[in-house]
């Protein structure tokens, strides 16, 4: 076989079964003998094998060997490596595709390369559907065991005009952090989107036919992307218990895996500023606290939901508002990447980037076009706004996003998201920001010295007290 999978979850079978249509043989593995005959089922007929004993499936690998995994990220990962280390011998391979946090694949490749065991850890998006019919992946770590896995991961991958939506990111943890990274710019898009759903929703009354319809309607321009095209479908969906709108009857609490946290933590510690990105993941914090929420909905209140604002209007703001937004969201993950490939010596190159990004994963979206041409342009852009002609989309839609900024605040309509998109948009293009007030701040309370407009070096000053 040419390759193993550890992890029959729906990630990994699908995965395998995408590798075995195109010409693939892959050995699956799961310690669920359950998974394991689901694969045998659902792989007949092609060049794949369920496997419930991890002897037998290193025996039947093809020398050096290749094994994949896609498991849970933590604990699990280290378990797989610990169950396949005494099988395998120098040379071979372990490619780790799941959501791993990048400190611990930088372990990983650490101590396995003192074992003389390959590594290499790949970002893997695009949910079920993308594992089995073309995902975007991201793989980071050795460039010449990637090249071991290249043909069966070009194949694999989603094609945006026949080029594959993979490719060789950087060393090290490289790819691990541009999923993690992506995920980020998920979260802070998933955000977005929510708004546009709470200001469309409680702001202009529209039912769930008519959001439906205005986020198909938005996919069918600028706007085209994986995740408007999802939300316009999910606004059709009913539910077979109630016969309700599915999305009615779900509650108001999202979940997180933790990727978008791992994501701000990490952006924190650069120093990068990613407000789109802090924000969605408190909101879905947030979120998480419903009772509480309740609770205080009995106590506090803010002003009417209702927005008296001419529908066509509003709509057509909320629209470029969004675009805006998104491009606003992207600079900000593309600004943490180029900061953590100067931090961590990854060597990414933006325009791979947002090339393999076009097709397969959840970020997708028509925008990623211009996203890799401005790089391709320019691979050394400091921030995306700075591109022409993406500041120029954003400066055209800024007064469309500062009403939606002010429509949210006068309803009471939580938009943080826009709202921190607007901030860190006239943050970045602030010659002069406050910043000069909080230093005399530091130096007047604890001596943290300052830097003059007219002069070289630090300075401190014995501040005058009114006391
Ligand atoms: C992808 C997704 C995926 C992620 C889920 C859930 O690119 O296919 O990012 O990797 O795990 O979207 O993420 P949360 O549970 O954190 O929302």
């Amino acid at each position: 076989m040419d390759i193993a999978m550890v992890g029959l979850g729906v990630m990994g079978r699908n995965l395998v079964l995408n590798m075995a249509d195109h010409g693939f043989a892959v050995a699956g593995y799961d310690r669920d003998a359950s998974k394991v005959e689901a694969l045998r089922k659902e792989g007949q007929g092609k060049k794949v094998e369920g496997v419930g004993d991890a002897d037998d499936l290193v025996a039947k690998l093809t020398k050096p060997r290749a094994v994949m995994m896609l498991v849970p990220a933590g604990a699990p990962v280290d378990s797989v490596i610990r169950d396949m280390l005494p099988r395998l011998q120098p040379g071979d391979l372990i490619v780790d595709g799941g959501n791993s946090h990048f400190t611990d694949t930088n372990l990983r490749t650490k101590a396995l390369a003192e074992k003389k065991i390959e590594f290499i850890g790949v970002g893997i998006s695009g949910g079920e559907r993308g594992a089995r019919f073309g995902p975007s992946m991201m793989p980071g770590g050795s460039k010449q065991a990637y090249e071991r896995v290249r043909p069966i991961l070009e194949a694999c991958a989603a094609k945006v005009n026949g080029d594959p939506c993979v490719t060789y990111l950087g060393s090290g943890s490289a790819g691990h952090y541009v999923k993690m990274v992506h995920n980020g710019i998920e979260y802070g898009l998933m955000q977005l989107i929510s708004e546009t759903y709470a200001l469309m929703k409680q702001g202009l009354s529209l039912n769930d036919d008519e959001l439906h319809d205005v986020y198909a309607e938005w996919n069918a321009g600028e706007l085209s992307s994986f995740l408007i095209e999802i939300t316009a479908d999910i606004f059709k969906q009913v539910d077979d218990k109630t016969g309700k709108r599915l999305v009615d009857v779900i509650l108001d609490q999202a979940k997180q895996k933790g990727t978008g946290m791992w994501t701000s933590q990490d952006a924190m510690a650069l120093q990068v500023p990613t407000p789109t990105i802090d924000i969605a993941v408190s909101m879905r914090d947030m979120s998480s606290v419903k009772a509480e929420r309740t609770a205080a909905s009995r106590v506090l209140s803010g002003p009417s939901h209702t927005l008296k604002r001419d529908r066509k209007a509003f709509l057509g703001q909320l629209r470029n508002a969004f675009y805006a937004s998104m491009i606003i969201t992207y600079a900000q993950g593309m600004a943490q990447l180029r900061k953590a490939s100067q931090t961590y010596n990854y060597g990414l190159n933006p325009e791979a980037v947002a090339r393999i990004w076009r097709g397969g994963c959840i970020i997708r979206a028509a925008l990623l076009e211009d996203i890799r041409a401005a790089y391709q342009a320019q691979p050394e852009l400091p921030n995306l706004l700075v591109d022409k002609k993406l500041g120029e989309q954003v400066m055209k839609r800024q007064a469309d996003l500062r009403a939606v900024v002010c429509a949210a605040a006068e309803t009471g309509i939580p938009a943080p998201g826009f709202s921190v998109s607007l901030g860190y948009f006239d943050g970045y293009h602030s010659e002069w920001l406050p910043a000069n007030l909080i230093q005399a701040q530091r130096d007047c309370f604890g001596a943290h010295t300052y830097e003059r407009v007219d002069e070289k070096g630090t300075f401190h000053t014995e501040w005058k007290s009114s006391e």
